[in-house]
Order: structure tokens, then C-alpha cells, then sequence
């Protein structure tokens, strides 16, 4: 049964619905108007403005160097599309894990600013703190453990997480304490599908999975990735639904092989 049909805008109560009747919750990141038009058009639930825009917009090798005006300005991007999705955007690095009042000030900017409806944190435990002064300030938090892009430099690989018994125990009791806390949803990255399972029959707030397996509550990717717009990047969990490289290169091509030979514009298109 569908919770979500003819609804106008999806909120963090529609998300958490849509656990408990089973119905699939899709999230897709989106960073900039045209692409969060289609996104949120092709009736996605929740769309992010993750920080991975510091790879796929500006080039960067990991998500670390992103800031906060610059999160603003895409999330600005993503909410004038956003007619029925909910929108969260990802607190970036160095914005919310040294002192929960900057953390809080961090996601006042993003919701003043910007107008989204929730923001995402990496981490469990360590930014408990974090998570209760902005869910004390009435703004909703989703949770991201797993594989955390931003402590890339910690775990020194973007390999599969959890697989040993003990950062899998570790895995559930934050789990356990993202939704004590009061978090309305979590994003489990590149884990085993078992333990994805586990935490997603566990805990009763929805859990959304990139490379978790299919037994999440919903399911996320970079936009860039499944619509094949990066022929270098492979991973095992993206499945590509169009290869845009090649279809864009072959377009550019084209076209400047026509202003080349002159055969753009012709009649029609010049006045
Ligand atoms: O930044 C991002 O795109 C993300 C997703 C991979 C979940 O956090």
C-alpha cells in the first residue's frame, strides 16, 4: 500500500509511515536545480544534497573540503526544485563535530538559509552531543553510519565496513542510540547486507542503504553514479540505469564537428 500517493510534500512523518506499511523509501542526492526538478518529478521520496557535491561538482578527492556557504548554495538549488520531496542536506566536515552550539549554529544556517527540512551527520556516539542540541532546536536529523566519507582519512579506504564482530557490535549500539536520540531516519553505508538487516529489524526508525544489501527500508545513490555520468567509478552497489558519458561526449562531439564543418546553424536555426 502506497503512504506516499497524491501527497503533496513527503515529511519526516511520511518517511517513517513508509516503514511500517513497507513501502520502499528512494532517496537520490541532487545538487543543482535541473537535475532536483527531475529527481524530485520522477517522484523520489527524499532527495539529499549530500557533500559528495565536493567530488561530483568541484573535483575534489574526498568530501572533506566542502563548507558550509557552499552546501548552503546547493541546498538554495535543490529547495526552489523540491515541489514533493523532503530535502536534507549533510552538515560538512568540521561544521558540527567539535562543539555541538557550532553544530547547531551550522544547521540553523542550512534551514534559515536555504529552507530544507533535515540535515545529516556522520558519526554515532562521538557526536551524540551534536545530534540532541539540534533535534532540541526542532530540527530533524538523519544519522549516517557505515562507512563515513568524512573520516576517510581515519579508516585510510573507502572498503566495505563492519565486517568484524566488534565495529559491527559498535555499529548497532550507535544504531540504537541514533534513534534514541531521536533521529527520524538512518543512512547505513557500505556494510555487509546481514548486518544491514539486523539494525534495520532492530531499530523502528526507517533505515535508508548505499551498498547495505536489500533488506533497508529505502535505498540511496549518487545521482552522477546511476545515471553513468563517471565511467571510472565501478563500485559493486551503483547500478547504472544510462551511461550519460558516453551519450554527452558523442553529443559534444557532434556538435563540434558541425560548428567545425558549418553545418550549425543552418537556415532554420539562425533568424
Ligand atoms: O554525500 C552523499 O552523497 C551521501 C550519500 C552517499 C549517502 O552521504
Amino acid at each position: 500500500m502506497s503512504v506516499t500517493k497524491d501527497l503533496k510534500r513527503i515529511t519526516t512523518e511520511t518517511i517513517r509511515k513508509m516503514k511500517f506499511s513497507g513501502e520502499k523509501i528512494s532517496m537520490l542526492t541532487a545538487y543543482d536545480f535541473t537535475i532536483a526538478t527531475l529527481v524530485d518529478a520522477a517522484g523520489t521520496e527524499i532527495i539529499l544534497v549530500g557533500d559528495s557535491a565536493a567530488n561530483v561538482m568541484a573535483g575534489h578527492e574526498t568530501t572533506l573540503p566542502i563548507t558550509l556557504d557552499q552546501m548552503i548554495y546547493h541546498a538554495q538549488c535543490v529547495v526552489r526544485a523540491a515541489k514533493r520531496a523532503l530535502v536534507v542536506v549533510d552538515l560538512p566536515f568540521g561544521t558540527y563535530q567539535s562543539d555541538p552550539q557550532k553544530a547547531l549554529e551550522s544547521a540553523v544556517r542550512i534551514m534559515k538559509e536555504s529552507g530544507a527540512h533535515a540535515v545529516k551527520l556522520e558519526g554515532g556516539k562521538e557526536i551524540e552531543e551534536s545530534i540532541k542540541r539540534i533535534i532540541n532546536a526542532g530540527i530533524p536529523v538523519m544519522g549516517h553510519l557505515g562507512l563515513t566519507p568524512q573520516s576517510i582519512y581515519q579508516f585510510g579506504s573507502y572498503k566495505v565496513r563492519a565486517k568484524d564482530n566488534s565495529e559491527a557490535e559498535q555499529l548497532i549500539s550507535d544504531a540504537k542510540l541514533v534513534e534514541e536520540l531521536g533521529c527520524f531516519a538512518l543512512v547505513m553505508e557500505k556494510i555487509p547486507a546481514d548486518l544491514a538487516k539486523k539494525v534495520t529489524e532492530t531499530i523502528q526508525i526507517p533505515t535508508i542503504g548505499i551498498g547495505a544489501g536489500n533488506s533497508t527500508d529505502g535505498q540511496v545513490l549518487v545521482v552522477h553514479d546511476m545515471l553513468g555520468l563517471n565511467n571510472e567509478f565501478n563500485p559493486k552497489f551503483v547500478r547504472k540505469y544510462l551511461q550519460l558519458e558516453d551519450q554527452i561526449k558523442s553529443a559534444i562531439e557532434n556538435y563540434v564537428a558541425d560548428v567545425k564543418s558549418s553545418d550549425f546553424p543552418n537556415e532554420n536555426e539562425q533568424y
